[in-house]
């Protein structure tokens, strides 16, 4: 810690707060965006009747569009700042959702949702950037934990709207609404100024001292522009080729590795098609499927990530990550039963248009796997991508373990129905748990404990082997 901010009374300014709605309204975006294509759905197939592989493009390629936007997110937010970055990414967002929203058929829809996609890419790489750059040390991991907890009210309040909207099958009044959080976005943005850090990087050093001098209104301006640009001087000294040297191999396979084993425990196939799978479960009515996706899935996701940001700092990751997955992995065991129950389920039994006793334990398990989801691996993949990486390759280390979990979540996405068509639903989950297999033996066999050190002693550990080995089996 530095003297300034050793010096600093624990105060968080007005305009970091004025900041901290910037990334919310990001998280809001994404997370709405996420959740709002499950209720769609019953609407667009009404209309459009497409086959499983257009619906699972629909579905699917706004995760494309973000993977491409992560991609190129870090080269636009660094040549035309993080602002401004924002604001090209609510527009592309306004774009595409009027495109999907406006769509006279499939191909329209689907361009929109590429659109859309590249959007919520840019956003999900520049929103954080910009945050932790205008937040003080100590607010720092508040305002990451804020971002995760944006995403799942997102994805709540889309499943609200699909609940209120689901009998009138308004799927473009549902898909339109998106542009809300873009707009107010834009609008929240508009007073404020870029990060220091970036007019620093461009050389605006007076701008820089005027944002400090809002930001963190306690601390010489000048000290602090000071710090920033012995710290750039450090961060720049990294190409692409160094964040694939040898040397940080093992933080990019702890960081990669993540990325993708989060994506592959198949939590968007189950955020995105969760209306699909309760109809295959047995609830019959629009309104039944989106009433249980509102709480089973919404809801649990928003309780239990509050968990997750309050004892992460506490539990560490290593633990909270083991008992995640293990509930994953037996919940998954749990749907899979149940959907082999219910595929011997005869016509009379089904003609009831009631859950019976398997759809029941399927909605349980579904429930069990969220909330271990949003207590493990959820926020805390974000965490650990964002702490092992030591400062010369932290930012395209970052945004390659981004990109990656976008493109893991469109392989899950794009193919989940037909794996499900192809083989059956219980094979789609059992393969979701071989997946949380995965994860504990990479957890236990890479993983080190993060909790309690800083940045610094993270950095020195990858260098180390002892202390490497005594943090993956998490004993001091
Ligand atoms: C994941 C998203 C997922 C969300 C669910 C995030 O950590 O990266 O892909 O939709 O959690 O809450």
């Amino acid at each position: 810690m530095t003297s300034t901010e050793m010096d600093r009374p624990a105060r968080t300014s007005r305009y970091v707060y004025a900041v901290g709605l910037v990334l919310l309204l990001c998280g809001l975006l994404f997370g709405y965006d996420q959740g709002v294509i499950s209720g769609a759905l019953g609407g667009i197939k009404e209309d459009f009747d497409p086959s499983t592989l257009v619906i699972e493009i629909i579905t699917s390629w706004v995760t494309l569009g973000a993977m491409i936007g992560a991609l190129v997110a870090g080269v636009i937010a660094d040549r035309l700042g993080r602002r401004w970055a924002l604001m090209l990414a609510a527009a592309i967002f306004v774009i595409g959702t009027l495109l999907e929203a406006l769509a006279p058929g499939t191909v329209v829809l689907t361009i929109g949702r590429l659109v859309l996609g590249a959007g919520v890419g840019i956003a999900s790489v520049a929103g954080p950037l910009y945050g932790s750059e205008n937040a003080a040390a100590r607010d720092r991991g508040r305002m990451v934990s804020l971002y995760q907890m944006a995403v799942t009210v997102g994805i709540f309040l889309a499943y609200w709207a699909n609940y209120l909207l689901i009998e009138s099958s308004t799927w473009r009044v549902m898909l339109a609404i998106a542009a809300l959080p873009a707009v107010l976005l834009v609008l929240a943005i508009v007073p404020l100024r870029d990060s220091a850090t970036w007019y620093v990087k461009v050389g605006r050093i007076a701008e820089a001292e005027d944002v400090l001098r809002r930001a963190e209104p306690e601390v010489d301006a000048g000290t602090r522009v000071r710090e920033i640009s012995e710290a750039l001087a450090a961060d720049e000294q990294a190409d692409w080729g160094e964040v694939f040297s040898a040397r940080w191999r093992k933080p990019l396979v702890v960081a990669a590795g993540l990325a993708v084993l989060q994506q592959l425990s198949g939590i968007n196939a189950i955020i995105y098609y969760a209306n699909v799978i309760f109809a295959a479960a047995g609830f019959d009515s629009p309104t039944q499927q989106s009433l249980a996706t509102l709480w089973a899935v919404g809801g649990v996701n928003v309780v239990a990530t509050l968990v997750a940001v309050f004892w992460v700092d506490r539990f560490g990751r290593k633990p909270l990550l083991t008992i995640g997955s293990w509930g994953m992995l037996l919940s998954l065991l749990l749907v899979a039963g149940a959907f082999f129950r219910l595929d011997k389920v005869t016509a009379s039994d089904a003609a009831t248009g009631q859950p019976g006793n398997a759809g029941h334990l399927a909605l349980v398990g579904m429930v069990v796997f969220i909330a271990s989801f949003a207590f493990s691996l959820g926020p805390i993949v974000w965490t650990v991508i964002n702490e092992v990486f030591p400062a010369q390759v932290r930012g395209k280390g970052v945004a390659t373990a981004t990109a990656l979990n976008w493109m893991a979540a469109w392989l899950v996405t794009q193919f989940f129905l037909s794996v499900v068509e192809f083989t059956s639903t219980s094979t789609a989950f059992l393969m979701f748990a071989g997946f949380c297999g995965v994860t504990l033996w990479f957890n236990a066999r890479f993983i080190p404990e993060t909790k309690g050190r800083t940045l610094e002693e993270v950095q020195r550990m990858w260098e180390d082997p002892e202390e490497l080995a005594r943090a993956i089996r998490n004993r001091d």
